[in-house]
């Protein structure tokens, strides 16, 4: 009899484990706090926007998008998800390009940085402060304006700043002046605890070089400080067989 109930028992025990293992993300119920003074989004067409991504194979649900409206926001949100009542993932996402999912997280809050945008030229045009949710192309028509450009870029520019400086940045010009992690001089960065930090290759130099390439697994970067030269006046583009003359500027 003494056994039976202790076999019953621990039936109930793996049951409730096996069920919590289970628990798929739409029963996860993220309630942030009033006093964190942030909106969490979960309505449908919000919800499955995000779980969606460019490769279109996988769907990775999360609990809420926030959308921010500072840097400050980011680091009110990673502070709760590690110190709050309960803990919860959270996921940047930019322009969602990825292919496999990265930019969600099951369960999890998922941090839409397309809210960030911003480029600033500095006065001695030799850098620009660009919000990480900035699209290339934006940072692209902000600098051309003042006859200055970032040195290298991508191919493709309507992917963000900071989603590709997660990765590495590639393209035409990258055999000449390196990858684009490689022309960045500062970033601004949320740690996982919610701390914001400056970092460059003096600076908080080991979370700099993690941060870049680093798939967001290391911090949200809010702001990058982007190398620029003078923009050409003129460009030629080899394309296959098609060989183009673009006039930047009359
Ligand atoms: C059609 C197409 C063309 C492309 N062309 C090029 C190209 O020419 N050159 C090139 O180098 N790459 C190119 N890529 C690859 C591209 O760089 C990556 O897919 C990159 O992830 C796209 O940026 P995103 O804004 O869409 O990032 P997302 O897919 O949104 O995010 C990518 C990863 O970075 C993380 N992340 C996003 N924002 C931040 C942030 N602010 N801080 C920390 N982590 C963050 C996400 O969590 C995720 O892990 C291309 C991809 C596609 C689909
Ligand atoms: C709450 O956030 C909004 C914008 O997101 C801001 O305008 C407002 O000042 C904030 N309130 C407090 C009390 O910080
Ligand atoms: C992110 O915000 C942008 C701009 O507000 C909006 O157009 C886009 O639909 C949002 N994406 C997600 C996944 O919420
Ligand atoms: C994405 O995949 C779904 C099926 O999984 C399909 O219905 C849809 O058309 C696909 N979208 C694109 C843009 O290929």
């Amino acid at each position: 009899m003494a056994n039976l109930r202790l076999m019953i028992t621990l039936i109930t025990v793996l049951v409730c484990l096996f069920s919590s293992f289970t628990k798929s993300s739409k029963d996860i119920r993220i309630d942030l706090p009033k006093s964190l003074n942030l909106t969490l989004l979960t309505d449908p067409s919000t919800i499955s926007a995000a779980s969606q991504d460019f490769g279109n194979i996988t769907t990775v649900t999360p609990g809420g998008v926030i959308c921010p409206s500072s840097s400050s926001d980011i680091s009110r949100l990673l502070h709760y998800a590690a110190n709050g009542k309960i803990t919860f993932q959270v996921a940047a996402r930019g322009q969602g390009h990825s292919l496999k999912g990265q930019a969600s997280v099951s369960g999890g809050v998922v941090v839409n940085m397309t809210c960030l945008s911003d480029v600033v030229v500095s006065k001695d045009k030799k850098y620009a402060d660009v919000a990480a949710g900035t699209l290339w192309v934006d940072v692209l028509k902000k600098t051309a304006e003042k006859g200055v450009s970032p040195v290298c870029w991508t191919d493709y520019l309507h992917i963000s700043v900071g989603g590709t400086l997660s990765n590495g940045g590639i393209g035409g010009q990258v055999f000449r002046n390196g990858p684009l992690i490689s022309n960045v001089l500062e970033l601004d960065v949320i740690s996982g605890k919610g701390e914001m930090l400056t970092c460059s290759p003096k600076l908080n130099s080991e979370l700099f070089y993690g941060v870049l390439g680093g798939l967001g697994q290391f911090g949200i970067i809010t702001r990058a400080r982007i190398v620029l030269d003078h923009a050409p006046k003129k460009v030629i583009i080899h394309e296959k067989m098609k060989t183009m003359q673009i006039r930047l500027k009359s």
